[in-house]
């Protein structure tokens, strides 16, 4: 199993729902988070909480944990949702995710996620 974890435009957020859910990811969680990258987050136009961290834009953190195997069409269309071509389009981060566990059943591994 693999954490896909995108930092994206919180505008582009349902395209990205829907293209996950086009590839049978369903499991995911979403977080408004604030923060900055290259540009230290000056080139970007300003949103919510600004007063307090002048340079840290707001973006929403998509992270969805999914078999290996899928790995490569699902980063393919989460850039497919995400990207406009300018400065701020986000990232993608992938990690290994060693275990997996539905409280509710005991199940592990792929069948729990
Ligand atoms: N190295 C990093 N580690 C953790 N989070 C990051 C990192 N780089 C970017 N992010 C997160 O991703 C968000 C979007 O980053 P952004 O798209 O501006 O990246 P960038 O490297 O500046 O690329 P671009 O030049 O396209 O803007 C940031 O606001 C931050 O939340
Ligand atoms: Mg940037």
């Amino acid at each position: 199993m693999v954490k896909v974890e995108c930092i994206i435009r919180p505008n582009r957020v349902s395209a990205v729902k829907d293209a996950l859910s086009d590839f049978g990811v369903h499991g995911m969680t979403v977080t408004e988070v604030i923060g900055c990258g290259l540009q230290k987050g000056h080139a970007e136009e300003l949103g919510w909480n600004t007063e307090l961290n002048i340079n840290l834009l707001p973006k929403t953190k998509v992270e969805t944990v999914v078999p290996e195997e899928k790995v490569r069409e699902i980063v393919a269309a989460i850039i497919g949702a995400a990207k406009t071509g300018e400065i701020g389009d986000g990232k993608i981060f992938v990690s290994p995710v060693t275990e997996a566990i539905r409280i509710r059943t005991g199940e592990t591994g792929n069948a729990a996620i």
